[in-house]
């Protein structure tokens, strides 16, 4: 469904250019959900970047069902890091704007935002304006908004980051849910070892920069899971160890071990 092709990027500040993702090589099959986690800086937020085609590779390609993404990738809904609410439109009005731009009616809008508004727990918030929330509650606006939409991919770039752990586990189930009734291929960055293994069906662990992709992990725990029981599952202990193992080296600086 998504493939990528030996993909790199190159960015330059001040006058120095350097490698911010090289040689990405990664295919994600219809349906699957994939997490990525890796050190800040890595080039996680740019890979995602590119998948959506708001951002040109220096090398390599990207597929999304055969055909090069070249523009828009129309076909993806993307969560980013920052939320991108208008802050002129009230909760409500930010969840219905995908919506509004496929020319769905005024009533089909009311009930599909209201039942995603509920979804992510912001009942009572429709006509609150972003900068009357809270950063978590920005985020599950955005989240709200981006199912909505219905789009055939989800790209989340660390969605639950700013999320208390109690509301993260209930979202990272809602989610789960959606995902398995909805069957949508998910991306989903993030930088919780616990997360990505609780959600995904591979891992894929990228090293710090330039990030390439270090491993790709499977995890083999049955669905459906319970995001807050699966952590005491043997299989859980056993790809917590690997990924661990493959993780830390990247956080370890050169010059700073004895
Ligand atoms: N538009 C940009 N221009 C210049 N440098 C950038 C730009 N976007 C990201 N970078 C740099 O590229 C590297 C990777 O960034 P990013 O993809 O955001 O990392 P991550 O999401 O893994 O934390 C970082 O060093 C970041 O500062
Ligand atoms: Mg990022």
């Amino acid at each position: 469904m998504i493939q990528f092709n030996n993909v790199s990027k190159r960015f330059t500040r001040e006058g120095k250019s350097f490698w911010a993702a090289q040689n990405i090589n990664l295919d994600i099959q219809e349906g699957e959900f994939i997490t990525v986690i890796g050190p800040s800086g890595c080039g996680k937020s740019t890979v995602l970047n590119m998948c959506a085609g708001l951002m040109k590779s220096n090398g390599g390609e990207i597929y999304y069902r055969g055909k090069l993404v070249e523009k828009t990738n129309t076909n993806v809904g993307y969560m980013t890091q920052k939320d991108n609410l208008l802050p002129w439109r009230t909760v409500k009005q930010n969840v219905e704007i995908g919506l509004e731009i496929k020319g769905v009616s005024a009533k089909e809008r009311e009930i599909e935002s209201a039942k995603y508004i509920e979804m992510v727990g912001l009942k009572g918030f429709e006509k609150h304006y972003p900068q009357e929330l809270s950063g978590g509650m920005r985020k599950r606006v955005s989240l709200a908004k981006i199912l909505a939409y219905h789009p055939e991919t989800l790209l989340m770039d660390e969605p639950f980051g700013a999320l208390d752990a109690q509301l993260r586990l209930i979202l990272q189930d809602k989610l789960l849910q959606i995902w398995k009734e909805t069957k949508k291929t998910i991306i989903f960055v993030t930088h919780d070892l616990e997360e990505a293994i609780t959600l995904g069906d591979r891992v894929a662990v990228f090293s710090k920069r330039p990030g390439t992709i270090k491993l790709i992990q499977d995890v083999n725990i049955p669905r459906p899971r319970d995001t807050f029981n699966v952590r005491f599952t043997d299989e859980f202990a056993n790809v917590h160890a690997k990924l661990w193992e493959a993780l830390k080296e990247e956080f370890i600086e050169e010059g700073n071990v004895g």
